[in-house]
């Protein structure tokens, strides 16, 4: 029995989450799971209604499950930051998902923006916990002509070595057996040179993977130019949201890239999402993609320990990807053509 924690939120994030859902709901049987789901109300409408974003008492509810499935946050209805803040970073935090995985690969059947792809298969690792994103910061005079905001990045040399090491592993988990630095040491001299002597040093326990570095406005050039060249990626918080949003529009949109912010010491559940946003431009509209969430399900599946399940909706998954052509579906219309595949070759296995 393995117990979620849905969180669809806000926009297009109840829309794709319904399909995600739809698809693990249809792999379950074939390998004897049984997911119990409870679904937590969370986002623009509770704010609304109470001003609550994410109470104590469901943080703890929520810290129960054994994973986490969600949309997407964030409303136009609502202050830029308060349901990012409050609710999706507060959940990364509190349950110190501290590697953010992004995986990027160039699907069959998917066109690529760039002229010249060749092979796209690499995987960002984000870290999660740490950089600009704690908040540390404020803003002194606001409104005159003397304003002053900061936003201090946090570097800490325990939370660099965890999602370096965690990185390290994954390189050498893969074939390639390549690691890449992204930051601005050139610049961000404290934070970079943490970052850059943590890589030196864990480098030493592992002679077989080769370890590059890009100043992070040099990998967007890469990305755009060359992305065969990388493999794993590991970077800080910041960085790693803006390359991946490229690494998305490289590999085919926002549509197809999925997300899994992960707590590898299994201390606390963590949270499988698509890296999109709560996209209100095309809420309600039965437009958005839910691939990215679909996706998602297969870095949770593995995650809890189903490879073998996993491997099958990453198969139906990418099946339904070369196939589906140009013509617009509907949202749930690609969930049901991706079950089904799920379901066919439940069958056929
Ligand atoms: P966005 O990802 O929501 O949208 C960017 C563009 O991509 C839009 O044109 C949108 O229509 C399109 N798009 C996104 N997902 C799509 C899908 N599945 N299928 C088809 N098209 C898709 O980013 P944004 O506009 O910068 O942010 C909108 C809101 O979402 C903001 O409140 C932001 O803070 C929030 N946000 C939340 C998350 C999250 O919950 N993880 C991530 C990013 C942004
Ligand atoms: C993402 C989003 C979030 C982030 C925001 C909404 C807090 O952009 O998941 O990529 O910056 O991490
Ligand atoms: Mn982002």
């Amino acid at each position: 029995m393995t117990s979620l924690a849905v969180v669809p939120g806000d926009g297009i994030g109840p829309e794709v989450t319904r399909e995600a859902l739809r698809v693990l709901e249809t792999i379950a049987p074939a390998y004897d799971l049984t997911f119990t789901t409870t679904e937590y109300d969370l986002g623009a409408r509770r704010y609304h209604a109470s001003g609550e974003t994410l109470p104590d008492a469901v943080l703890e509810e929520i810290r129960g499950h054994d994973a986490i499935l969600l949309g997407a946050v964030g409303d136009p209805s609502v202050p830029s930051g308060v349901l990012e803040r409050g609710l999706l970073l507060r959940l990364r935090f509190e349950l110190d998902h501290y590697v953010n995985l992004r995986p990027s690969k160039l699907f069959t059947g998917v066109p690529s923006p760039l002229r010249d792809p060749g092979e796209i298969d690499f995987v960002v690792v984000r870290e999660g916990t740490e950089g600009p994103y704690v908040g540390n910061g404020g803003a002194l005079r606001v409104g005159t002509p003397h304003e002053i905001a900061t936003e201090v990045s946090v570097n800490t040399a325990f939370g660099v070595e965890r999602v370096v090491r965690d990185a390290f592993a994954r390189a050498a988990a893969r074939p390639r057996k390549k690691l890449t630095l992204v930051h601005k040491n050139n610049v961000l001299v404290h934070a970079g040179h943490l970052w850059s002597r943590t890589v030196d040093r864990v480098a030493q326990e592992f002679p077989d993977i080769a370890v590059d570095y890009l100043h992070v406005d040099a990998a967007t050039i890469f990305l755009a130019t060359d992305p065969a060249r990388f493999d794993v990626v590991v970077t800080d918080n910041l960085f790693g949201d803006i390359i991946t949003d490229l690494a998305a529009a490289i590999t085919g949109g926002i549509g197809l890239a999925a997300s899994g912010n992960v707590n590898p010491d299994h201390t606390a559940p963590s949270m499988f999402e698509p890296v999109h946003g709560s996209a209100p431009d095309i809420a309600g509209q039965s437009k958005a993609d839910p691939t990215a969430a679909i996706l998602s399900t297969v870095l949770l599946l593995d995650h809890l320990g189903h490879a073998d399940a996993a491997h099958d909706v990453q198969q139906a998954a990418e099946a339904d990807i070369a196939e589906r052509g140009s013509a617009p579906r509907r949202t749930e219309e690609v969930g049901e053509a991706i079950a089904a595949r799920v379901a066919e070759g439940v069958r056929v296995g």
